[in-house]
């Protein structure tokens, strides 16, 4: 039942161009979006594939070139004005990568904002509520509709960015790393959603860094590199390496480093026992070790960033926790991150806006924050702090084509980047870091993972809290797995592979019974 009117939509722009200022940061780009085709846009870090969804949907404006559209009814004709409010007409909505959302509203409120459903004299609350359960009914999501936004985690905000996207009735969708944010059940969700989209005719646009993910939906693949376009692909005639071949320009070498084994008598540099965490009824302790890696696994909701805060003073422990934490056989009691990060503990936070980037700032002050003391406390020595910004730049490969941009115009990953180099600028000996490659391209992971490497081999110890299985298993000595708020495994040597881990994750297995939980009470619902 396709409407074939809505099947030949098409959307292009031929030669486009546009510069911030004196650089230009897409050099001549040609592309056709069409009705019922998922087409997926793929880049390194900064290659341009936010800017260039921004000027389709109107919320830049492109310096050179021509945008083409045709609703299907007749021949494209060239768009003379277009600008946001004139796309969204039209029905092109863009889902932002970094999405700003007005926290004070309630869920109902922001998938309706702009959109509203009039009464005859009032908005008509009650029918906006009950849409708004039903858009949120088809992402199988159970957020509230009346929750205020500002309450939710990242995750939960951009599966409201996609229920808005819902009631705005798009044509033409584009999707801005909408999965970095989310688990990758949610991200089965939203395929769905996608593929029935397509179905009815939508025209999909689709960014990500996860290849799988690519492999699995696209229809066709455009690659950028370096704001130039590498060329337009049936999406079924590209292998993930050929994805990555012609994004980087050149072959990858081994995603993993080689990670150096730690002696048995490692030093335990934190020794976390008996902590409980609100609104559980069992403890958890563990121990890193100098040059080791410890990787948490599990469930998004699992308690992994729960147990990281409660350590570091971020969040209360439970009433009546008797645990605690030491660092090299100190007792610590941290109220604050600044007390935690005086003892050489540093924490990269999931939520990169709670994080610390002063958008509007630039790049060498935002990078300096946190390590003015290793600088003169009275004089901020801006030579020095140059210099160490240079030599991040060079590490992490933080892409921008001048120098002198606020933090806010940096790419997304390349501010992932940043924040990375930030906190480790302050040479802690401790490093806790939740979900840190989250939009970062496969070629500029690789290097950090090399990098993690060498930190390693200088002595300093890592947490890893990541839900990309494949890194956690490349990196870690050893995998604590967390299941409704607590440690149910630790995982070291050959149990580290991703079906274990899950067994864990889900629950399915328990390292301090030993049992099985399937065997017990599988059977009932063994049935194929
Ligand atoms: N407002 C701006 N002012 C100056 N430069 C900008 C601005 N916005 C983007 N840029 C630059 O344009 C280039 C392309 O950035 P863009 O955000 O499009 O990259 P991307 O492909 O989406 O990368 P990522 O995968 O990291 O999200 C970068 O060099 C970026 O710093
Ligand atoms: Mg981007």
């Amino acid at each position: 039942m396709l409407d074939t009117k809505k099947k030949s939509l098409t959307f292009s722009v031929r030669k486009l161009r546009k510069s911030y200022g004196p650089v230009e940061v897409l050099h001549g780009i040609d592309l056709t979006l069409r009705g019922s085709e998922v087409h997926a846009i793929l880049g390194e870090n900064g290659a341009g594939k936010s800017t260039l969804v921004k000027i389709l949907s109107g919320f830049e404006q492109l310096t050179e070139g021509e945008l083409h559209f045709s609703d299907g009814s007749g021949e494209p004709e060239r768009i003379t004005l277009w600008n946001n409010a004139i796309a969204e007409q039209a029905g092109v909505v863009l889902i932002h990568q970094e999405f700003n959302l007005a926290e004070q509203l309630t869920v109902a409120e922001i998938i309706f904002l702009g959109n509203e459903i009039k009464g005859r004299v009032f908005l008509d609350k009650k029918t906006m509520r009950a849409k708004a359960q039903e858009y949120l009914d088809i992402l199988r999501s159970d957020i509230d509709p009346d929750a205020s936004v500002g309450q939710l985690p990242v995750s939960a905000k951009q599966m409201v960015e996609i229920a808005k996207a819902q009631a705005k009735n798009a044509r033409v969708l584009v999707l801005d790393e909408p999965t970095a944010v989310l688990t990758q059940q949610e991200s089965q969700v939203l395929f769905e959603l996608i593929d029935r989209l397509r179905q009815a005719g939508v025209a999909i646009v689709f960014i990500s860094h996860k290849l799988d993910e690519i492999k699995q939906i696209a229809d066709v693949i455009t690659v950028l590199r370096d704001g130039q376009l590498v060329g337009s692909y049936p999406a079924a005639e590209l292998s993930k390496d050929d994805m990555v071949r012609l994004m980087v320009g050149r072959e990858l070498s081994s995603l993993f480093p080689e990670i150096p084994k730690i002696p048995e008598t490692a030093e335990v540099v934190l020794r976390v026992s008996n902590l409980l965490l609100q609104g559980n009824s069992t403890a958890s302790s563990f121990e890193l070790r100098k040059g080791e890696i410890l990787g948490f696994s599990g469930l998004v909701g699992s308690g992994r960033t729960a147990l990281m805060e409660t350590v570091l003073g971020l969040r209360r422990a439970a009433k009546g926790n008797l645990g605690s934490v030491e660092i090299r056989g100190e007792r610590v009691d941290f109220k604050q991150l600044s007390a935690a990060r005086s003892k050489g503990v540093a924490y990269l936070t999931k939520d990169r806006k709670g994080n610390g980037l002063l958008l509007e700032k630039g790049l060498v002050f935002n990078f300096s924050l946190f390590s003015l003391h290793k600088i003169s406390a009275l004089l901020i020595d801006t030579k020095q702090e140059e210099i160490a910004f240079e030599k991040a730049v060079e590490t992490f490969d933080i892409r921008m084509k001048d120098r002198s941009i606020a933090a806010g115009n940096l790419s997304g990953g390349n501010q992932q980047k940043l924040l990375l180099a930030k906190i480790l600028e302050a040479e802690p000996s401790i490093i806790i870091v939740d979900e840190p490659t989250r939009g970062i391209d496969i070629g500029t992971k690789s290097q950090i993972y090399h990098f993690i490497a060498q930190l390693l081999a200088s002595g300093h110890s890592l947490i890893l809290i990541s839900s990309d299985i494949t890194e956690v298993i490349g990196l870690s000595h050893r995998v604590a797995v967390m299941y409704h708020g607590e440690i149910i495994g630790v995982l070291v040597g050959d149990e580290i592979e991703e079906v274990e881990i899950m067994r864990y994750a889900t629950g399915l297995k328990n390292k301090n019974s030993h049992q099985e939980k399937l065997d017990k009470s599988g059977t009932s619902n063994a049935n194929p």
